[in-house]
């Protein structure tokens, strides 16, 4: 009997459902954007509701496609969620209702917040790193809550009330599929939590520490489960009701995952909505020196913890988005590729895409965009090549803290997500690591990895060695064209 699972992709621009073998073969998915809200400069909202239909409509129309394929659904096993991390929502247990918008993980409001909460131990940013691993920033959701308790009333009031329900959106769609006001699960991952800022790393549960530090109680929290078991079965959308819900990992520990990076010292690089590197450093949690963060990779089921170094860019496809949106330079994402290879390279122009502030290793939440080096010269093409490079030359800044945390520079970098489409791009991002960039066909390695661990659950798969026959196919590997000197000349610029 074949065996296939299902997995719920939820990102920041857009909503994923979609059906594996046992093969890691993709046999079925559907994708829905949803809106993106820009209150004021720095914000970013997402509507919770929109966020729930546009899964539940990419559900149902996968799973169409699947059956006119000849499959039936009684052969799906298991599902598997990863979402968009850190985003914060919170809603009513009673009513079900949201109570405010999703504040997203690259929003910055909190900007003053994380200034006040910086003075207040000699510590300053890095005050609850050894137990969070984490430095105060806008972009976890500890600050986010806490900003949505101290400025919306009605926020408070449910708190107050005992009421509140926190959760990041693998928190939210669980509760809504598993039954919502009757009976939903509250209930989140190792990974998810190890992004809100209130768990510690070592323990895994929530942590007193962090709880009294951003003046929280525990109540409105999930209770914090493995990435790989079974939590609960679907009651609440038709066409996949019954069917377990036995994975859930943030996108890029779920990329990790399906990128198989499961041995201490391999990597991988998603280029998303931003760009996330993650080193697998193995069952203890490394405290970087430079800048980095330290994350639960992935924990199965009673399996030991695997931890991650991480380095986070926050802005990457959202540059492309950017220029096509708002500069109006190109009309589709992909016609950036065609744009920057019109050029030899930039012409001097060199944009610093720090619209959320500067991510890892720098943390400066009040650096902000720019693009320099313009002359009379400049064109469109020097625009579009400028916004891959900038990705690149990110990354670059990252391998070069996580060699130096390490000890053992990487040889080699697996990469996934939307911008390693354009060879260009990746051609650029090995000459400027000097290392080679390994891409797979099929590049949905963040869902993958959501399917692994729920597969992994229910014995879809029974031992990672099982995994070894899943996504060979068609790897692509970038070699560095240009010497070491002339790279680090270029990066130095
Ligand atoms: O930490 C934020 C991250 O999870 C967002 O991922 O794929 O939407 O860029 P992505």
């Amino acid at each position: 009997m074949p065996s296939f699972v299902g997995s719920i992709d939820q990102g920041t621009t857009s909503s994923r459902f979609l059906i594996f073998d046992q093969n890691g073969i993709l046999v079925a998915y559907h994708q829905v954007e949803f809106s993106q809200y820009y209150p004021n400069p720095g914000w970013i909202e997402h509507d919770p509701a929109e966020i729930l239909d546009s899964v539940q409509e990419c559900i149902n129309k996968a799973i169409k496609k699947f059956e006119n394929k000849g499959h039936s659904v009684s052969d799906i096993k298991a599902i598997g969620i990863t979402n968009q991390r850190e985003t914060t929502l919170v809603w009513d247990k009673v009513t079900g209702k949201p109570l405010y918008n999703a504040v997203v993980w690259c929003d910055i409001r909190t900007h003053e917040l994380v200034h006040q909460l910086n003075a207040k131990s000699p510590l300053g940013k890095d005050v609850l790193k050894k137990t969070c691993g984490l430095p105060i920033t806008t972009y976890f959701s500890a600050v986010k809550l806490r900003w949505l308790l101290d400025n919306i009333l009605v926020v408070k009031d449910a708190y107050d009330n005992g009421t509140l329900m926190f959760g990041n959106i693998d928190t939210w769609l669980i509760w809504n599929l598993t039954g919502k006001c009757d009976g939903g699960l509250h209930i989140t991952d190792v990974t998810n939590a190890s992004r809100t800022m209130f768990m510690d790393i070592n323990t895994l549960e929530w942590s007193e520490q962090a709880l009294e530090f951003f003046g929280i109680d525990g109540s409105c929290l999930p209770r914090i489960c493995s990435s790989s078991e079974i939590y609960g079965y679907v009651k609440t959308v038709e066409s996949i009701k019954g069917i377990p819900i036995a994975g859930d990992l943030g996108d890029q520990q779920a990329a990790l995952v399906g990128q198989k990076c499961f041995r201490s010292g391999d990597a991988k690089n998603t280029y998303g909505t931003g760009c996330f590197m993650l080193f697998n450093t193995g069952t203890e949690p490394v405290i970087s020196k430079t800048g980095l963060l330290t994350t639960v990779g992935y924990k199965f089921g009673k399996e030991p913890t695997v931890y991650a170094l991480e380095g986070s860019i926050a802005v990457a496809g959202s540059a492309v988005k950017w220029i096509r949106d708002n500069l109006g330079i190109i009309k589709e994402a992909r016609e950036i590729n065609e744009l920057a290879a019109k050029v030899e390279d930039t012409g001097g122009v060199y944009f610093v895409t720090a619209f959320s502030g500067l991510f890892a290793p720098y943390w400066r939440d009040d650096a902000r965009g720019c693009i320099v080096g313009i002359t009379q010269y400049t064109n469109r093409n020097h625009i579009a090549r400028a916004t891959l490079e900038a990705a690149c030359y990110q990354t670059k800044a990252i391998l070069d803290a996580m060699n130096s945390d390490s000890g053992h520079p990487l040889k080699s970098l697996k990469v996934d997500g939307g911008m390693t489409n354009s060879d260009l791009c990746m051609q650029i991002q090995a000459n400027i690591l000097g290392i080679e960039v390994e891409r797979p066909e099929m590049r949905e390695t963040t869902a993958l990895g959501a399917a692994i661990a729920a597969g992994y659950a229910v014995g879809v798969w029974k031992s990672l060695s099982e995994l070894d026959q899943v996504n060979t196919a068609g790897w692509a590997v970038f070699s560095p064209e240009i010497t070491h000197e002339i790279a680090e000349e270029r990066y130095n610029n």
